[in-house]
């Protein structure tokens, strides 16, 4: 097939590890007869720099264009001051916006070969394998915000369709799993929480009544994450709790730089990015972990492209490299550290056996 791709890397190491990650695209389409039209436009500090904005009207307009968006990271410590108005963070947010991708599916996978790099006993891994869904263009992300001298707010809304939405993809993708999904809310608390509830109670009741539901509020589903991981199948929340425990729920899968993520919306157009930021205390040093921006590109040919066969081969050339041995510094390496480049080599070399 023919598709258009478009490449935002973004700052940090965001460049570093889309390298790696557009170089395993391209030995996908020799190898499976592909043609991809690449296309790189710049996004956050690196966009700011140089034309005052995180999002020019060129790079968003290649974003609408192209069949799907490869996506490195933003946001860069000259940018950090909190007096700073244009920020590199605005140029992802409203993309996400902009696009309609309003769920980001942020899979918790342990792979074997890597187990003893999370911090987490062993006995607890096993059989770890969640489904985060992060409801990623409401809540107090994109909700009024007002600033005075002595006063800040940001307001956090959510609507029936919003939750909805969310509520059927979660339990669309419960099904083709173990058939349970845990809705994360804070529902003792928060009036957006009991509508989301009670949203998702009656979507659940009314067109999905084989899939097993349950609620957790968000702190106890905090705890649970460490406590009883493998008990997880998919788990739908809103933005900013989303935003939240994936992070924490990284260090089941052994590190940030292993886990990748897809936004999506209505159409098959969506933007795939790995679930860590810029790091600009390692960038531009070549010893940034690039497994989980490949794994992303794993998303983008699955969900974006309809490529399955693909996307199954590129994962497990992942799954091949860390077996190998291949451990960039995060992954608690035994020997020397593999650089960036030596982790995308070993998956490209995997996927040319
Ligand atoms: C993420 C990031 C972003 C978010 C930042 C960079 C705006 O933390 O994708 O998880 O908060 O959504
Ligand atoms: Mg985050």
């Amino acid at each position: 097939m023919k598709a258009h791709i478009a490449l935002l890397p973004g700052d940090g190491i965001g460049p570093e590890v889309t390298t790696e990650a557009v170089e395993c695209l391209k030995v996908i389409a020799s190898r499976f007869g592909h043609e991809w039209r690449l296309e790189e436009a710049i996004v956050g500090a690196a966009a700011i720099d140089a034309t005052g904005m995180p999002l020019p009207p060129a790079t968003l307009a290649l974003a609408k264009t192209a069949d799907a968006i490869l996506f490195g990271a933003v946001g860069a410590p000259r940018y950090s001051d909190p007096a700073h108005k244009v920020r590199p963070e605005q140029g992802i947010l409203q993309l996400r916006q902009e696009l309609g991708l309003y769920a980001n599916l942020r899979p918790v996978v342990c792979f074997e070969a890597v187990r003893d790099t999370s911090p987490l006993k062993p006995e607890l891994l096993e059989g770890v394998d969640i489904l985060v869904i992060r409801e990623l263009t409401g809540g107090i992300y994109f909700g009024e915000k007002t600033r005075t001298e002595t006063r800040a707010s940001d307001l956090c809304v959510y609507t029936v369709p919003e939750v909805e939405r969310i509520a059927r993809l979660g339990a669309r993708l419960a099904r083709e799993r173990r058939g349970k999904l845990t809705s994360v809310d804070k529902a003792n608390v928060l009036e957006t929480s009991r509508l989301w509830r009670s949203v998702v109670v009656r979507v659940m009741k009314e067109e999905f009544p084989d899939v097993l539901l349950d609620h957790m509020y968000v702190d106890a589903a905090a705890m649970h994450l460490l406590r009883r991981p493998s008990d997880f199948d998919v788990l739908i929340t809103e933005n900013m709790f989303g935003d939240i425990l994936t992070d924490e729920a990284s260090m089941l899968a052994g590190s940030l730089g292993l886990c990748a993520s897809a936004s999506i919306g209505a159409s098959t157009r969506g933007l795939y990015e790995p679930i860590h930021g810029s790091a600009p205390d390692i960038a531009g040093k070549g010893i940034a972990n690039p497994y989980a921006a490949i794994l992303s590109a794993a998303m983008l040919l699955r969900h974006s492209l309809r490529l399955e066969r693909e996307a199954k081969a590129l994962e497990a050339a992942v799954v091949a490299a860390l077996s190998a041995g291949v451990r960039t510094a995060d992954l608690k390496p035994r020997g020397a550290p593999a650089s960036t480049r030596d982790a995308g080599d070993a998956v490209r070399a995997a996927l040319a056996r």
